[in-house]
């Protein structure tokens, strides 16, 4: 009996040491991804990403915004699995030929770090942990917080145009903004958070003329758009469908002014503006637009969240020799 009962015990002990690791040390994690998974079989994997990264963004600071929505658009289509770097074929026509993927940049620094990390360690490091890794540099790149993601995430072996429907899309409003991220398990407070991304980059003006129908006379201008905003959206939809706007004015500094602009009602997407329209997410844009440390933590909570959405393990998916093919 004696004998039984300390047996029992000592697998309490163990389940609970187990626990405890799992809680403390951050190379433990339960979905097959660690933070320290490339430590015996590429243990500069995250130097040779963040040198690549950095090095191109001295060149052109503008990719920084494009590494961390080229992650975006990787996580919310099939999860964090490098569907978004996958080229079309004959018979296939993949995600980045969708619409909404056009104006995605920056594929040759994934496949400029990955050429390097395969010289360094063949066939180990997965072309969806660099996307996540880039994304992570480029946000610290631009003044950004810096956080830790685990690393061990597959390569997925499907990309196609379809499935690109479930991006959401500049015209969203708040319910439907948080409808779908709400499916993904995000809650409002990680909607609002993720919109900061748009701190980085530009917007063309196909993706927010639908606020200046006839912009000539104020009637039709969208009504949560400030007039003088609206004439500088204006003025940029007068070069064309492809002219450029800055969501805030520091676009390439990673900041809190993209929730200031919002209050001034010069937001540039309907999705943008909307998180200051409703209630229930307007709290938490004036919070941001406040206190850059609190927007900068739920941020960095929230891309963690992004980061293991959906990821493959084992052989649910592979090591890409080439990011742009499946193997
Ligand atoms: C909330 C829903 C979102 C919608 C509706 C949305 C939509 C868009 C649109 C339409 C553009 C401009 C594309 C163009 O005109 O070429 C854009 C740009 C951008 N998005 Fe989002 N986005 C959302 C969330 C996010 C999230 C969660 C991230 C990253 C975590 C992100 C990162 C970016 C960045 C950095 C840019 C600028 C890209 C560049 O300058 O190259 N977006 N987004």
């Amino acid at each position: 009996m004696s004998v039984r009962m300390g047996i029992v015990n000592l697998v309490s002990v163990l389940v609970l040491m187990i626990e405890v690791m799992a809680s403390y040390d951050p190379g433990f994690q339960a979905n097959g991804l660690s933070m320290n998974y490339y430590l015996m079989s590429c243990p500069f994997a995250d130097n040779i990403v963040k040198d690549t990264v950095n090095e191109a963004l001295q060149s052109d600071p503008s990719l920084a915004a494009a590494l961390l929505r080229m992650h975006f658009h990787d996580c919310f289509i099939e999860g964090c699995d490098a569907s978004i770097l996958i080229d079309s074929t004959k018979d296939n026509t993949a995600e980045k030929d969708s619409p909404a993927n056009l104006s995605l940049r920056g594929y040759e620094i994934i496949d400029d770090a990955k050429q390097q990390l395969e010289t360094q360690c063949p066939g180990v490091v997965s072309c969806a942990d660099i996307v996540a890794l880039a994304a992570r540099d480029a946000v610290f790149w631009g003044g950004g917080p810096y956080y830790d993601i685990p690393k061990g995430r597959k390569d997925g072996r499907r990309s196609k145009i379809e499935d690109t429907i479930n991006l959401p899309a500049p015209t969203f409003n708040s319910s439907e903004l948080i409808r779908t991220f709400g499916q993904r398990g995000f809650s409002v407070q990680d909607v609002v958070a993720l919109s900061g991304a748009h701190t980085l980059g530009v917007a063309r003006c196909s993706s927010f003329k639908n606020r200046l129908r006839n912009f000539n006379s104020t009637h039709d201008v969208d009504p949560e758009l400030d007039p003088n905003f609206a004439k500088t959206l204006s003025k940029t939809c007068s070069a064309g469908d492809t002219a450029e706007q800055p969501f805030d004015a520091t676009r390439n500094t990673f900041d809190n002014a993209y929730y200031n602009a919002l209050l001034q009602k010069a937001g540039v997407l309907t999705s943008d503006q909307t998180l200051y329209t409703t209630p229930k997410t307007r709290s938490i844009v004036n919070g941001y637009a406040m206190n850059q440390a609190m927007f900068f933590l739920d941020f960095q909570q929230a891309m963690l969240k992004m980061s293991l959405l959906d990821v493959k393990e084992g052989s649910k998916g592979e090591v890409r020799d080439n990011c742009r093919k499946i193997n």
